[in-house]
């Protein structure tokens, strides 16, 4: 497939790092100099679903489709305030379009399955448009009162139309279940029957852990892609990687021995937004005009399971 459209929405309230400086003991230097991270946008009266739908909107607008011609809905979300029925169907209606739709739970890399999901289907013969929307509300997954979790994470959306092309060269995900090193459990409805004890407990980050394997997972799967393709890093035009810290982001940047230019980052601006840091990255870049035609681009991005994923495509 081909990448024809790209949006993002974000919510209106900035945070910036003295303001959670208010909340917790931390500072602007400490986030600043182990992030990356000056501020981020998080949800306060918006909905997720109003993110996802102006992400989609966006995305629809510059594909210069309508919401009538896609032929599937890929919704990558962790949390969103319904259980059921999926965002992705919720958001069909909204936008106007009568498609299949399905939600994923890729945690951070959801944009990357949800590339890979849209290339399957279309090989497959059963798709030519579809849409990706990754929508993700961190800020309601974590405690305020956790400075090791609440000062890293942002809220926001982004989504791609992809039609037919031959502009995805190559994909690769991986997971290994390693969930003591970043989850979140959240009470269900009280049942009469129900003999376990609560489970309510905000986002937990085993952060050095999960530094390594973002570190080790990115390379692994950049490099296997390079070599499934017969390039090099230097054919790259751009990394684009998950934006959840800078080192990690300047460690792969040192490792494949490549200019930090050729590492775009906005994660000054929203921190990490789970799996809406790739494509709201993306958007930024192509509304910039730093994408052009022929480009190729490695996306990069690794998370909560631990699962890890990367997709070299040209623009
Ligand atoms: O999207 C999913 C993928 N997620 C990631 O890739 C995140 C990966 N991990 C990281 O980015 C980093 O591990 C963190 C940013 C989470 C933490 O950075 P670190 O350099 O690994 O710091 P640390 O956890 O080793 O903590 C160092 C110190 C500790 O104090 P002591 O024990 O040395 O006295 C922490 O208590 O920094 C303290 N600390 C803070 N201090 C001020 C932790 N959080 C804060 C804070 N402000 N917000």
């Amino acid at each position: 497939m081909k990448i024809i459209g790209t949006g993002c929405s974000h919510p209106s309230k900035v945070v910036t790092n003295d303001m959670l400086s208010d909340l917790v003991d931390t500072s602007n230097e400490w986030i600043m100099t182990r992030t990356g991270i000056s501020e981020r946008r998080v949800i306060s009266s918006e909905m997720m679903l109003d993110l996802a739908v102006e992400a989609a909107r966006n995305a629809l607008d510059d594909a210069g489709i309508s919401a009538s011609e896609l032929d599937f809905i890929i919704v990558a979300n962790v949390v969103n305030e319904y259980v059921t029925p999926a965002l992705s169907c919720i958001l069909q209606g909204a936008i106007g379009a009568t498609c299949p739709c399905v939600d994923l739970n890729g945690a951070c890399v959801g944009f990357i399955y949800g590339l890979d999901m849209a290339e399957a289907y279309y090989k497959a013969g059963k798709v030519k448009k579809v849409l990706v929307v990754c929508a993700e509300q961190p800020s309601r997954m974590l405690s305020w009162q956790d400075r090791s979790v609440c000062v890293l994470f942002g809220d926001g959306a982004g989504a791609a139309v992809l039609a037919e092309g031959d502009n995805i060269k190559a994909t690769r995900l991986t997971a290994s279940s390693n969930y003591d090193k970043l989850y979140q459990m959240h009470e269900l409805q009280p049942s009469p029957f129900n003999t376990k004890p609560s489970t309510d407990l905000p986002l937990v980050m085993r952060g050095q852990d999960v530094f390594k394997f973002a570190s080790k997972a990115s390379y692994a799967d950049l490099s296997a892609l390079l070599k499934e393709t017969g390039k090099t890093a230097d054919d790259v035009s751009l990394f684009l990687l998950h934006q959840a810290n800078i080192r990690i982001i300047e460690n792969i940047a040192h490792i494949f021995n490549q200019d930090k230019a050729k590492f775009p980052t906005n994660i000054q601006k929203y921190g990490n937004t789970s799996s809406a840091s790739l494509p709201i990255l993306l958007d930024e870049l192509n509304r910039e005009g730093k994408l052009h035609h022929g480009d190729l681009l490695a996306l990069s991005a690794f998370g909560a399971g631990l699962v890890s994923g990367a997709c070299l495509l040209e623009w």
